[in-house]
């Protein structure tokens, strides 16, 4: 692969993007388009019999993971391996926090075998930040708290535009998301990076699980009534309710949650004929989507899971060395 990402035609937006990718707030379209350019170069190096490349020979990336993750882990490994990277991996199970050590000691331990790139997730909101404060090298954040997730924000928008390609431009496109929006950081970054791209994005949910203040963004609309969500979208998002997260209270009943909010095949009349059904993973089958839908052609979630692989190539490429 001699020349990953194609060089930008002269006259067109600088594509010049922050550091680190803690979330999307401070990426322009420009560096976004870019990535998806590249990770179009990445998920054809996928087809290939030999899925390797040596663009990251010589580089070192941990992943650093104090909260479970199956696909983004994974994905973000196999990204960095299928370009000949190094991969460290720190998982908080089995490791000296439970002796008592703190963020700031890990990332130094860690920082002392020489990585040029973390992948981070925790459960706080805003460490990988604090990550940048105390290491030299670029951090990528992996979900943070509810905070943000902004490469499954990436991969659904990536996996929308391969689906979608009359809307790659995201002008018109109309996103709903349903379910917990409360507890997620999915739903966050999604709201985050469709309305940058320029589509209109519908939150719904509960009273208990939809915060107020999602509303003030421009292009997000808040509604309690899922059938006004659905209508006319050409994506809709379930989202996972994170009983984990969740004080007790929010909800009277999972059977009352499941009548007014689950996402079914009745309820995709409502949306345009050709709308595409995500879920981020991973799915309560039969509480948040209907079961069958999940498995129905409409649903795009294991493109979702295929599309992180190249997605997360394209970052770690991007930020590694994309713009030296
Ligand atoms: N979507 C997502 O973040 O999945 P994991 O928790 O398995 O990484």
């Amino acid at each position: 692969m001699s020349a990953p990402a194609a060089a930008p035609a002269a006259g067109s937006p600088p594509t010049k993007h922050p550091r680190h990718l803690l979330d999307l707030a401070d990426w322009s379209t420009a560096p976004i388009h870019a990535l998806f350019d590249t990770t179009d170069v990445m998920a054809q190096v996928m087809t290939r019999t030999i899925k390797k490349v040596p663009a990251l020979q010589g580089f070192t990336v941990g992943t650093m993971f104090f909260e479970d993750s199956t696909r983004t882990r994974l994905s973000f490994e196999r990204a960095a391996r299928a370009q000949s990277a190094d991969v460290i991996s720190f998982a908080a199970g089995g490791s000296s926090l439970a002796k008592g050590e703190s963020l700031k000691d890990t990332i130094k331990t860690i920082d002392a075998m020489k990585a040029d790139l973390y992948v981070v997730r925790h459960p706080a909101a805003g460490a990988p930040r604090q990550l940048t404060r105390w290491t030299d090298a670029i951090i990528v954040n992996a979900g943070d708290g509810r905070r943000a997730h902004p490469t499954q924000a990436l991969l659904d928008a990536y996996t929308f535009k391969t689906r979608f390609p009359a809307f790659a431009g995201f002008e018109g496109v109309k996103l709903a998301i349903v379910g917990d929006v409360a507890h997620s950081r999915v739903a966050r970054s999604n709201v985050e990076l469709w309305t940058k791209l320029g589509a209109q994005v519908t939150l719904c949910g509960p009273r208990t699980l939809l915060p107020d203040e999602l509303g003030a963004t421009p292009g997000v609309t808040l509604t309690h009534h899922i059938e006004e969500a659905v209508e006319g979208a050409h994506a809709v998002m379930a989202l996972r309710l994170q009983r984990e997260r969740m004080a007790s209270g929010l909800l009277p009943s999972l059977a009352e949650y499941r009548q007014r909010y689950q996402v079914t095949r009745a309820l995709l009349r409502l949306a345009h004929p050709e709308a595409i059904v995500m879920h981020p993973g991973p799915m309560n089958r039969d509480l948040e989507i209907e079961g069958v839908l999940a498995d129905d052609p409409r649903s795009v979630v294991e493109a979702q899971v295929a599309n992180g692989v190249p997605v997360r190539m394209a970052v770690l490429y991007t930020l590694l060395v994309g713009s030296r």
